[in-house]
């Protein structure tokens, strides 16, 4: 799942939401000017399940689409800004849309620090996605994801067109840093290490779990790992001061989740499983809607919300930290489109 290796070989026909060729879709970025926006831009022109990339920002995207279309690989690269129905043409026939718009953390803030500002451009966004492309599958990188994935699912009810299967929370930065943790620690090949990360993303509601690794850790190792994993965000946020939160490591994370995608939904591949925050039957008796586990991946987004599996005594605690907060943040996403909160 994490070495970056876009295939190039055996596509197959599918129904595609829109009009652009049936061999590859067209990926549009929202954000594509950002500390994200850009590095995950050029990750994806080298994808070859990608027709057409369609950058949109509120700045500077003309720029980074320019430069980026220099790269000698196939695909078509445009760029808008709001003027001249920007929002419009960067969505029309999108079969993703990826969204990495918004401002990140500063030292000291939590994501949910970030959710007025967030809340509104996400909001923004998915309202113009409902209005042009409301078939394409939504992938939401912008903090709080705990509650800026029941944003864009409010607004789909709203427009009539919500499909639970078409909206993901991308959670796969939590994944390649538990594998890369734990591989530092057992002194693995991190490629190799596939560590299932459950919950939310933010702080507590992120929860590893490591009992389902296949290595064995001492009661110490694990309280050590699962603090840096929950919080590993912190570290990029403290050492760049001020200035930004993971831009690189979560570009990288979103390229291999948009790879996923495709590979199931150009070439119809079976069996793609990514750990991704969607809606969710899992914890529904707790009046819990969302939660991230290892969803299978198909032609119409969620094909399959896999259950947690077997988890050991110190799971379980972290899970019964994590849903209080968890249910607090997809309310306040949810309450922002309903009641206008
Ligand atoms: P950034 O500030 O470098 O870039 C954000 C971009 O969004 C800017 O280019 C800005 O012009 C653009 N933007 C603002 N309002 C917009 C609008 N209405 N329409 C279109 N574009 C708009 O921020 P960065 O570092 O790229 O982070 C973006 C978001 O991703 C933050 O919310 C951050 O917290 C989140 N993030 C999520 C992670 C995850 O694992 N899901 C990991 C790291 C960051």
């Amino acid at each position: 799942m994490f070495a970056f290796k876009p295939s190039n070989f055996g596509v197959v026909k599918r129904a595609f939401s829109s009009s652009a060729a049936a061999n590859a879709a067209k990926v549009a970025v929202l954000g594509a000017a950002g500390g994200i926006g850009q590095p995950l831009s050029l990750l994806l022109k080298h994808n070859k399940l990608i027709s057409h990339l369609s950058l949109y920002d509120i700045v500077n995207t003309p720029g980074v689409a320019a430069d980026i279309s220099h790269i000698n690989t196939a695909s078509k690269v445009t760029g808008y800004v709001p003027d001249n129905d920007g929002l419009k043409l960067t969505l029309s026939d999108s079969d993703i849309i990826v969204i990495p718009a918004g401002v990140p953390r500063k030292p000291g803030m939590t994501r949910d620090d970030l959710f007025y500002t967030n809340a509104g451009i996400v909001k923004e966004l998915a309202e113009a996605a409902a209005q042009y492309a409301p078939k394409a599958i939504m992938a939401v990188i912008s903090n709080p994801v705990n509650s800026t994935v029941p944003i864009v699912s409010e607004v789909y009810k709203k427009h009539n067109i919500y499909d639970p299967r078409r909206i993901i929370g991308i959670t796969t930065l939590d994944v390649v840093r538990a594998s890369r943790f734990v591989s530092e620690l057992k002194g693995t090949d991190p490629s190799n290490e596939k560590i299932t990360v459950v919950g939310g993303h933010s702080g507590v509601t992120i929860i590893p779990l490591l009992s389902q690794s296949g290595h064995s850790f001492t009661d110490e190792e694990l309280k050590t790992l699962t603090h840096r994993i929950q919080f590993g965000g912190d570290e990029v946020v403290k050492a760049k001061a001020g200035t930004g939160s993971a831009t690189l490591s979560m570009a990288y994370a979103a390229s291999c989740f948009v790879d996923s995608l495709l590979r199931a939904l150009v070439k119809g591949e079976k069996g793609i499983i990514e750990p991704s925050y969607v809606k969710s039957n899992l914890f529904s008796s707790d009046n819990i809607d969302y939660f991230a586990s290892n969803v299978e991946l198909g032609t119409e987004g969620v094909a399959k919300v896999h259950p947690l599996g077997k988890l050991s005594a110190y799971e379980k605690e972290l899970l019964s930290a994590a849903l209080p907060e968890l249910k607090k943040n997809i309310a306040k996403g949810a309450d922002f489109v309903v009641s206008g909160k």
